[in-house]
């Protein structure tokens, strides 16, 4: 159902999220009729209609965004949706009400997704009839240009459920993860938050500024990392012995590094200076340039890869 051409894809809140998820499912769906969103901000539609374009970065907005259906009622917005996809507040009573109207009045087979950055299914589900049908679908913002999307199902959620979710994004040329368990953060907010604890430990204690902090990642892992995540990276660092060979060569290294690490917390005072220097060195960051980078960089991992199919295993 999900590659029919009669695909319905239902989007509660249009912010930041919800508005990315708006432009990526215009370039995929088979027309923009086929787009419902629901949004209770005032003038949700001058909003929705406006905003939009800034989404699409190399002049290729969709001419009839005006066919985009704007529900002026959740029931109505979601009544004939396959997929509903709801990135409204981060607030588990507002989910939990959602859920619970959104199955009375939506298709009994519809897929219904969460982005919530941290309200497990488990929680938002409690007041459905059916919590079998909850997923937590995460995106890495902005998804329109992020291919990242962590599956988080409850211990209820029905394995149909996830399975059609991965093969709509493996459809769509998207990475869905599938997380076995429900875990604070998920993994890839945890991964960088681990990075950003020690990062705020290095400033605060003096040994590089905030801006030498980022100019570091920006010019070693952060690229590598975009080809190879940090299990393949250390496998190759150790040559032909890999992972073993590479804690064999500086595992003493790395526990010395472990044992070392930065405790901070939030609220322990490292604040304000942090947050002058950020402020200081950036003022407001403008994400269309950062966006349209990302996107080149990522397009030129896909070519390649797409140029060493079968080479892989051998070629590094
Ligand atoms: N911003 C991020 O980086 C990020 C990343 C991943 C996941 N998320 C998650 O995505 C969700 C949305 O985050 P955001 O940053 O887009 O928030 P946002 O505040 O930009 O957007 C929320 C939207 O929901 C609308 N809304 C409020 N009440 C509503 C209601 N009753 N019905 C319909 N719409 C309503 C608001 O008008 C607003 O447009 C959150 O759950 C958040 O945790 C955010
Ligand atoms: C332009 O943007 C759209 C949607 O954001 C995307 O689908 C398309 O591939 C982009 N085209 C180019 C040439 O980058
Ligand atoms: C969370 O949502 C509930 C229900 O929609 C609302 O009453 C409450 O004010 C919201 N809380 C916050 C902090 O916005």
């Amino acid at each position: 159902m999900e590659h029919d051409s009669e695909l319905r894809i239902t989007l509660i809140g249009a912010g930041t999220i919800g508005l990315s998820f708006a432009a990526f499912h215009l370039s995929h769906l088979t027309s923009p009729s086929h787009l419902t969103i629901y949004d209770t901000r005032p003038n949700a539609e001058e909003y929705i209609l406006s905003t939009l374009p800034q989404f699409y970065q190399n002049g290729s907005v969709p001419i009839s965004l005006s066919e985009i259906n704007i529900a002026t009622s959740l029931s109505s917005a979601v009544s004939t949706a396959s997929i509903i996809q709801e990135s409204g507040p981060e607030n588990l009573s507002f989910k939990k009400q959602l859920w619970k109207q959104v199955e009375q009045h939506a298709p009994k087979d519809a897929l219904l997704w969460s982005s919530t950055s941290g309200i497990p299914a488990s929680q938002q589900s409690q007041d459905m009839q059916d919590r079998a049908r909850l997923l937590v679908v995460h995106p890495y913002n902005p998804p329109h240009i992020m291919p990242l999307l962590e599956l988080v199902p409850s211990p209820e959620t029905l394995e149909r459920v996830i399975t059609r979710t991965q093969d709509f994004w493996l459809a769509r040329g998207r990475v869905p993860i599938h997380l076995k368990k429900e875990i604070t953060g998920f993994v890839a907010n945890r991964l960088a938050f681990a990075l950003l604890r020690e990062s705020i430990h290095l400033v605060q204690s003096g040994v590089v500024s905030v801006t030498e902090l980022d100019k570091i990642v920006e010019s070693s892992m952060g690229p590598r990392w975009a080809v190879a995540g940090p299990f393949k990276s250390y496998h190759a660092g150790g040559g032909p012995g890999g992972l073993e060979a590479f804690f064999k060569n500086i595992g003493g290294t790395v526990q010395a590094c472990w044992t070392d690490a930065g405790q901070v917390n939030v609220g322990d005072g490292w604040e304000d200076q942090v947050f002058r220097e950020a402020r200081e060195a950036y003022g407001i960051v403008a994400t269309t340039e950062r966006d349209a980078i990302t996107r080149r960089v990522l397009n030129t991992i896909e070519e390649e890869r797409a140029k060493t199919i079968g080479g892989e295993a051998t070629s590094n």
